[in-house]
């Protein structure tokens, strides 16, 4: 645990080999290493993962990269929000102890050619309807885990696929690194916490409310006793659609392989992906289990 009273300074780190040497000095002075990788445009999700590591290890390492290989050809990737000063600022409030920051052409040279690729609970889901992304998020995640090479790494469950991928990449690849995965933070109306956020005018902000107000109805649905998922679906679908979104996909789910369930008779992930105007957002609640 730390014990300084002071938060540090972040060391702002661009190059592979400085990280390198950092994080082994670090561990040569005996510190567990903890990582959070980011694509920046920070908030209070990532500064929560920050906080987790900065209980759990001696030295935090929060990188910044927002990776081209997760985006699909008609996505966000040029338009992301990046913010880096802003973000040294707010992770060096929060006692974080490096930033990596790279840049794209150190990730990717331009003869890359390995990528990792998922099955299984990979193809459903975001799987479905962002092909490619999980390739991206794999390969980005891998290769930080092999830079950094800490010993435990923060995820958020707003992602909830995305963390349960990485925690079987690890497991798959038998790589020596406990994945914490932390709970969703939200603004006090609901709105879980994004980076895409941002893109939102204030009618669009309203209606994604209807994302969260429709996962907490699913979840009171089933404390009452509805076990059908097909009317849990219906009903946060009206609701959804009543405040006009795009919906990509509200599925209720088996928490660990994503396969659909029928009957809500078990701990079930209910997974919204829907577009607000132009913004896509995702959020997922836990049903059948007390908050
Ligand atoms: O969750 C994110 O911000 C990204 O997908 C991650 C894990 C940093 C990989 O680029």
């Amino acid at each position: 645990m730390k014990t300084d009273t002071q938060p540090s300074t972040p060391h702002l780190v661009t190059d592979a080999d400085e990280l390198r040497e950092r994080i082994a000095a670090a561990r040569a002075a005996g510190k567990t290493i903890g990582l959070v990788p980011t694509m920046g445009a920070l908030h209070a999700g990532h500064t929560s993962l920050a906080d987790a590591a900065r209980r759990d290890c001696e030295f935090v390492v929060v990188t910044i990269f927002v990776n081209p290989t997760q985006f699909g050809p008609n996505e966000d990737f040029s338009r992301y929000p990046r913010t880096l000063d802003a973000d040294s600022r707010l992770l060096a409030e929060h006692g974080v102890d490096l930033i990596y920051a790279p840049p794209t052409e150190a990730m990717y040279r331009p003869e890359h050619a390995t990528y990792v690729v998922m099955e299984g609970p990979a193809l459903l889901l975001e799987g479905e309807f962002r092909p490619g992304h999980f390739r991206g998020v794999a390969t980005i995640v891998l290769k930080l885990f092999n830079l950094a090479q800490p010993d435990r790494a923060y995820f958020g469950r707003k992602d909830y696929q995305q963390a349960l991928l990485i925690r079987q990449m690890a497991a798959d690849l038998n790589l020596p690194i406990q994945i914490e995965v932390c709970p969703i933070v939200r603004e006090a109306d609901g709105l879980a916490l994004s980076s895409r956020n941002v893109y939102l005018s204030p009618d669009e902000r309203r209606r994604a409310l209807s994302i969260s107000q429709s996962l907490r109805l699913a979840k009171k649905l089933v404390s009452e006793g509805t076990t059908d998922a097909a009317t849990v679906i219906a009903r946060v679908r009206s609701l959804l659609e009543a405040a006009d979104l795009n919906i990509d996909y509200v599925a209720l789910a088996d928490p660990h392989t994503l396969e659909s369930v029928t009957t809500v008779n078990r701990p079930t992930v209910a997974a919204i992906a829907a577009r607000v105007g132009a913004t896509r957002l995702i959020d997922n609640e836990i049903l059948g289990e007390a908050d």
